[in-house]
């Protein structure tokens, strides 16, 4: 079995599903923000990814991707029933995203969760050299840090939440609560996404465990657990660069003509997910067209919303009704040729994303709770000109950051519905400044940054941190 020194664990391996007949695999850029975070920080880096392939079979033997070696974690119908849909999705997504679905609860999905975390902690507890660094990430796999440290006490553990931590009053209706924070606890550093999920954190341990806490270290056992608060980003140079290219901007012309050369271009891209609070933007942009203040001849909306999680109930009700009211919205308001809403599930390359960020002189991106919100940077990114506005819920994790969007709360429909006119007829010089406040945040705050951060506190050795690219 060959080792490593640095072994990331994620749910999902970051590749194709599919093997070329040459045995050649790409990375998967899903769309999904986990594995476009650590695509450019790995590419390159000598290190194992454990993961799941895909499928429900026994686990498929990969080829190397970009010097990263793919270690495969198989996975059955009854674990992704139970692990992936069941657990991870309808239990600890919603109850993490503000309960804005009622998060459900059953003892056949616990065990499951256990048994799955189990395995990951076996997979990578094989992987790793002696003294190697292990990146657990997001909430599939809160367990594995406790289980690989009683299978592996020598690793450096680090454990990195995507997704939002809850505050205690909605964690505390975990049924297994207390087994969940031991998970985590069992890290040498829990990264979140924002302070105030570090500090819900320590409340919880205090509460729960009993043990002393701030909101950047806790004492558990005999080891210090440190805490804190490391936003993911983006490659932002990368975006730009594609943004900028002759190629993008030629598709970006194209896609304005194809759209019917409008004066404003609305766009939203979004995982088909309840707390991306599709269904509120496009109420709130029905009702403008409803009263006239918005022309569909003069503006379109573009909403992109590619099908996510589609086995899971709440996910497959979502997706009727969004598609029932952009139909309703058509039929009312489109004309021939001319529809209001232009809707796409389909995934895109990056080249064609970042020509529709190139098209947008509007980005509508208004959660109900998000961790991060990666679309939001990668549009910021793409801006390469300093025009555009950025349309942004205050509930998303990138609202810290990008101060000078144009926050929204997405509960409040006026509040939206005047947010959305706001940034359509803003003052250009407005735009810009504010475009290019938030862009040189994201040069000095990408993903390289993040990593380096992350990886410095975890390893005091610095020994991982000087093999990464410079910020
Ligand atoms: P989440 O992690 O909840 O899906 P993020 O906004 O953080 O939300 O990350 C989404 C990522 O998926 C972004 O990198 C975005 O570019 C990508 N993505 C979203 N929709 C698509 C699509 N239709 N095709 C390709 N990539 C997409
Ligand atoms: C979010 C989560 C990731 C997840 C991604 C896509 O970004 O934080 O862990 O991979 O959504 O969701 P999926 O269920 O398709 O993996």
């Amino acid at each position: 079995m060959r080792q490593s020194s640095l072994v990331v664990v994620a749910m999902r391996l970051p590749i194709d599903d599919s093997v070329a007949p040459d045995g050649a695999c790409e990375w998967r850029r899903s769309p999904g923000g986990l594995v476009s975070a650590l695509h450019p920080l790995l590419r390159n880096t000598p290190a194992t990814w454990v993961g799941w392939a895909g499928g429900s079979g026994p686990a498929p033997s990969l080829p190397d991707v970009d010097g990263v070696h793919m270690h495969t974690v198989p996975l059955s119908l009854e674990d992704l029933r139970d692990h992936y849909e069941g657990f991870a999705n309808a239990t600890l997504w919603p109850l993490y995203h503000d309960a804005v679905e009622q998060p459900e609860h059953h003892r056949r999905w616990w065990e499951a969760y256990q048994r799955v975390n189990q395995r990951y902690a076996e997979a990578t507890a094989e992987v790793a050299e002696p003294g190697a660094i292990v990146w657990v990430q997001d909430y599939h796999l809160q367990l594995v840090p406790g289980l690989l440290r009683a299978l592996r006490p020598d690793l450096r553990i680090g454990y990195f939440l995507h997704v939002p931590f809850p505050p205690p009053e909605l964690f505390m209706q975990l049924p297994r609560r207390a087994e969940l924070l031991h998970g985590m606890l069992g890290a040498d550093l829990v990264g979140f996404q924002r302070p105030q999920a570090a500090h819900n954190f320590a409340q919880l341990a205090t509460k729960v465990l009993g043990v002393a806490a701030t909101d950047r270290r806790i004492a558990v056992d005999d080891r210090v657990v440190r805490i804190g608060a490391f936003p993911v980003s983006i490659d932002t140079a990368e975006m730009s660069a594609l943004a900028a290219s002759a190629e993008v901007a030629e598709r970006a012309e194209r896609f304005r003509r194809d759209l019917g050369e409008p004066e404003r271009v609305i766009l939203s891209v979004d995982r088909m997910d309840y707390t991306k609070g599709i269904e509120q933007r496009l109420t709130a942009y029905s009702e403008l067209l409803a009263s006239g203040h918005v022309k569909v001849r003069d503006t379109v909306l573009v909403q992109v919303a590619v099908p996510s999680r589609e086995r899971v109930g709440q996910y497959q009700i979502l997706r009727e009704r969004v598609e029932r009211e952009v139909g309703r919205i058509n039929g009312e308001f489109g004309r021939v040729g001319e529809p209001a809403i232009h809707y796409l599930t389909q995934p895109f390359d990056r080249a064609e994303l970042a020509a529709l960020y190139r098209v947008a002189d509007v980005m509508a991106v208004t959660p109900l709770r998000d961790g991060m919100n990666l679309v939001a940077k990668e549009y910021v990114a793409a801006r390469v000109d300093d025009t555009g506005a950025l349309l942004l819920s205050e509930f998303a994790g990138a609202a810290t950051e990008l101060s000078q969007a144009y926050l929204v709360n997405p509960h409040d429909l006026e509040g939206l519905k005047q947010g959305l006119l706001s940034a359509l007829q803003a003052d250009p010089a407005d735009v810009t400044t504010r475009m290019r406040a938030m862009r040189e945040h994201l040069h000095r705050h990408d993903i390289t940054a993040w990593a380096r951060s992350y990886l410095s506190a975890l390893d005091e050795t610095g020994s991982l941190v000087d093999r990464l690219p410079a910020t």
